[in-house]
């Protein structure tokens, strides 16, 4: 298959890796196992980022990559054995985390994404690995074996961040996935449908401009989502319609899972991590439903 202009040959295998279908048994065990063992709840929730608003294994990549990218740095400078075996270490306990993080993450993604990301994993997998044997040999008093561990490390760590790159960036795996509304949708009140045409407690799509969106009738109120889930663009009007423990009214997408308060859009359970863009209504004497967005 010939190289489309502009690309490097780096970014070209890494999009074959999208395509790698020989990893889908693995990536299926491993997905199941690892939805069996985090069920819908605090746990959870917190290894997405739910309670930060966007997703934490990002930033805690920062934590064994800075370090370990540091006592690399100071591998290079004569007298900083003792400062270098400290970052080797902080950069372990940093590794726990993120890779917590992580795996919950790539538990609730899209194939694609997931065949990325399990390379991704065996590469940061293979990198702590070899800092831990750099740990095991600086404490032991064999330096040079340590960096030379720790050089190995750096290099399994620089292929795990181009992936972990890619995944962020090219397949868009943390970012939110719903509409801007404040981009797509003019200030003041929109004619949206008329209050007969939604059923009583079952959500419909209705399309505003550019925008899907969900549309939930519960008596004499109408709530009104973007629909395209933030998490990865599941469609809310298709998700299940449930009460929380607060007896709020949530929809529950049908993609991940991920619940939405229909009130506000609020994130009640991850994966989503991101507010569900949500819309004011009224209806006006002659039955029309109106929306506008909330600021
Ligand atoms: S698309 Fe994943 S939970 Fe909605």
């Amino acid at each position: 298959m010939s190289r489309p202009q502009g690309s490097t040959r780096l970014a070209t295998a890494t999009e074959s890796l999208e395509r790698a279908r020989g990893l889908d048994r693995t990536i299926r065990a491993l997905s199941t196992a690892v939805r069996r063992t985090l069920r819908t709840g605090t746990i959870k929730d917190t290894l997405h980022g739910v309670p930060i608003g966007h997703p934490a294994h990002p930033p805690l990549t920062d934590l064994p990559m800075g370090m370990w990218m540091s006592a690399a740095l100071l591998d290079l400078v004569p007298g900083t054995r003792r400062a270098s075996q400290t970052l080797v270490a902080a950069g372990l306990a940093g590794a726990v985390p993120t890779v917590l993080t992580g795996i919950a993450d790539w538990s609730a993604m899209h194939r694609e994404q997931q065949r990325v990301g399990l390379v991704h994993a065996a590469s940061m997998a293979t990198a702590s690995g070899l800092y831990s044997a750099s740990f095991v040999a600086r404490y032991q008093g064999r330096d040079a074996a340590g960096r030379a561990f720790g050089f190995a490390g750096l290099t399994a760590l620089l292929a795990g961040g181009y992936l972990g790159g890619h995944l962020a960036f090219r397949q868009a795996g943390g970012a939110s996935h719903a509409d801007q509304t404040a981009h797509l949708v003019s200030l003041g009140w929109h004619d949206l449908c008329s209050t007969d045409d939604l059923p009583d407690g079952w959500p419909v799509h209705r399309r505003l401009g550019y925008i899907s969106l969900f549309v939930l009738r519960t008596g004499d109120e109408v709530h009104v989502l973007t629909d395209r889930c933030s998490h990865l663009a599941g469609p809310l009007h298709q998700g299940r319609i449930v009460t929380d423990d607060n007896a709020d009214t949530c929809v529950i997408c049908p993609w991940h899972g991920s619940t939405f308060r229909v009130r506000d859009g609020a994130v009640v359970h991850g994966p989503a991590t991101a507010r569900q863009p949500s819309f004011e209504t009224r209806v006006t004497d002659e039955g029309t439903v109106q929306v506008r967005p909330l600021g």
